[in-house]
């Protein structure tokens, strides 16, 4: 009976997914060896558990050997995270980084996924090995058509402190009437309630059959948040959104780990059977979010940074590069088909480059408020060192910089072949004072200074802009705040674009 229906399903599957796949790692997904060992009837090796030296906090999956994929909020504690897996449930990780994706909000549990990089590599074996991340795209249809997945979970002893087996619950998916799900994720209703460890972090995952030969497992989902109790709706973060992300971190943050032939985790003192003491002087996971709207920013000075001369017959503005690939300026008489050329301190400005679009602000009116465009290139330019400029994106480092002058003003001059840049010390006019003196409207999105003997008279043009200089990792780091989007009687009006990332984090990553 059981294995007709299996016939049944995969049966369908080879009908509408011919899909081919590209896995972060291979194997995974399957069973290789013999069933036979030990692993239960769910067969789920790639099963991890998280905790801290007092709880359990959350699951997660080992998708490679030295990272296990869980939710972020799961992995925002201070102090030391560990990891166990299913097969080796005594044997203890030491987690070294929480990697938090960038857009992680804890208020609303947007983005809600981490990684946590191990100490040591997880020795794969025929009990032990990652669940399937599809780095292909190939599966991403899978989530419209299907229906049902699975969700597998740690159960709690009694005492409610010890894990004791795993176990696997039907989900069905809720569509977008029945749920108002948001962005990246999926939502899904458990058939049943039953899993009393915490299941933040646990896979949402499915059995997908490839190439007509191979069954995989492959993981869609993680759980976010949501009540348990059946009916009502839960949260999974959509993991096929992400894997660009996944794929990125792990190559940033894996080091080649030599002795993953004969070293396996530490083995902690075990005073009993089901106990596990961690060793005292394990360093804590150091947590890592992403600070920036893209990572390979950088540069105190503004000799390191990648900026842009923007032209048309009877058009002229700077720009800042945001990504190699994004140039930020103002959206205000921008034409439509612009030259861009690149440009650094001190050097020769650059062929023209083709600008593929220009993306404007979708509320900006005309009227200077959302002042904002950004222009993308036909491709990535690179030149020497040159950095795009770092753009501050988490809330919290953003207040800090906007609460404490001086600010960095720039004013940039192109004379023929070479350009100059001068740079002064400014504070923040208040908005209404600037209102008053500009005889106009200033909303909470400007930012506004006025000239002083300092400051130059050929500041204020098109794209002049702002920047904060902050310490971060014991560096100093130059972050773009405002770009000048007008000027009147002395007084500079600049777009506070630090209040603008989400939309440039998604015009970036949507393009
Ligand atoms: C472990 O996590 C729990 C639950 O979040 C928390 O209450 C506890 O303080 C943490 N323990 C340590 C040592 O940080
Ligand atoms: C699970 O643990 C996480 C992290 O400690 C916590 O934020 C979340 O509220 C917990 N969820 C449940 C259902 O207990
Ligand atoms: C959503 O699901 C409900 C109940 O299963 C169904 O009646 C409805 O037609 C579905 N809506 C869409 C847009 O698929
Ligand atoms: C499917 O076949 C292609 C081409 O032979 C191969 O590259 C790919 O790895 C296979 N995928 C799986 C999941 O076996
Ligand atoms: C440009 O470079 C030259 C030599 O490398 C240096 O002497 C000069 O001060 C630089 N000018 C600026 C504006 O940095
Ligand atoms: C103002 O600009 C001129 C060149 O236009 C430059 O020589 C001068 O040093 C600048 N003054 C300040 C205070 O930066």
């Amino acid at each position: 009976m059981q294995s007709s229906l299996a016939w049944i399903t995969l049966f369908i599957l080879v009908l509408s997914h011919q899909s081919t796949a590209q896995f972060l790692v291979e194997p995974c997904g399957t069973l290789f060896g013999n069933s036979d060992t030990n692993v239960g009837p769910l067969g789920v090796p790639w099963m991890a558990a998280i905790s801290n030296s007092t709880h359990f906090l959350c699951g997660g999956t080992l998708i490679h050997r030295s990272f296990v994929l869980t939710a972020a909020h799961c992995i925002m504690q201070r102090g030391t995270l560990f990891v166990k897996l299913r097969a080796h449930i005594k044997t203890q990780y030491t987690a070294t980084h929480a990697l938090l994706h960038r857009a992680f909000s804890k208020s609303n549990l947007r983005n809600d996924i981490g990684l946590l990089k191990l100490s040591s590599s997880v020795v794969f074996d025929d009990r032990t090995y990652p669940i399937c991340i599809d780095l292909g795209k190939g599966t991403k249809d899978h989530i419209e058509a299907k229906g049902t997945f699975k969700s597998i979970g740690w159960k709690a002893k009694k005492t409610g402190l010890e894990l004791d087996e795993v176990e696997a619950v039907a989900v069905n998916q809720m569509n977008q009437t029945e749920c108002q799900k948001p962005k990246n994720t999926i939502c899904g209703a458990l058939s049943y309630a039953c899993l009393s460890a915490n299941d933040s972090g646990n896979p949402l995952t499915n059995n997908i059959f490839f190439n007509c030969t191979s069954d995989r497992e492959v993981q869609f989902g993680i759980t976010s948040y949501g009540t348990l109790n059946g009916d009502e709706p839960v949260i999974f973060t959509d993991v096929t959104k992400y894997v660009d992300w996944i794929r990125e971190t792990i190559n940033i943050f894996y080091e080649e780990d030599t002795s993953v032939n004969t070293v396996r985790a530490e083995k902690p003192n075990l005073p009993c059977e089901d106990s596990v003491t961690q060793s005292p002087k394990t360093p804590p996971t150091q947590m890592v979010q992403e600070m920036w709207l893209y990572r390979d920013c950088g540069g105190d000075t503004i000799r390191s940074h990648l900026l842009a001369f923007i032209y048309e017959t009877n058009f002229q503005a700077n720009g800042v590069f945001v990504t190699d690939r994004f140039v930020i300026t103002i959206a205000r008489d921008l034409p439509e088909n612009v030259y861009l050329a690149p440009m650094a301190l001190n050097r020769t400005v650059y062929t023209s480059l083709q600008v593929d679009s220009i993306v404007r602000h979708p509320r900006y009116l005309e009227d200077n408020q959302n002042n904002l465009a950004l222009l993308k290139l036909k491709g990535p330019v690179t030149i020497g060192d040159l950095k795009p400029m770092c753009v501050l994106t988490m809330k919290m480092f953003q207040q800090e910089a906007e609460s404490t002058p001086p600010f960095t003003l720039f004013d940039v001059g192109e004379t023929g072949e070479s350009i100059s840049i001068y740079e002064h010390d400014v504070e923040l006019v208040n908005l209404g004072e600037c209102s008053s003196r500009i005889r106009g409207t200033t909303g909470q999105n400007q930012l506004c200074i006025v000239d002083s003997p300092a400051t130059n008279k050929t500041f204020g043009k098109r794209g002049d802009f702002l920047g904060k200089r902050m310490m971060y990792l014991g560096k100093e780091w130059l972050n773009l705040f405002g770009i000048v989007s007008y000027s009147t009687n002395g007084f500079h009006v600049l777009t506070n674009i630090m209040r603008y990332t989400e939309w440039m984090t998604q015009v970036v990553t949507v393009n």
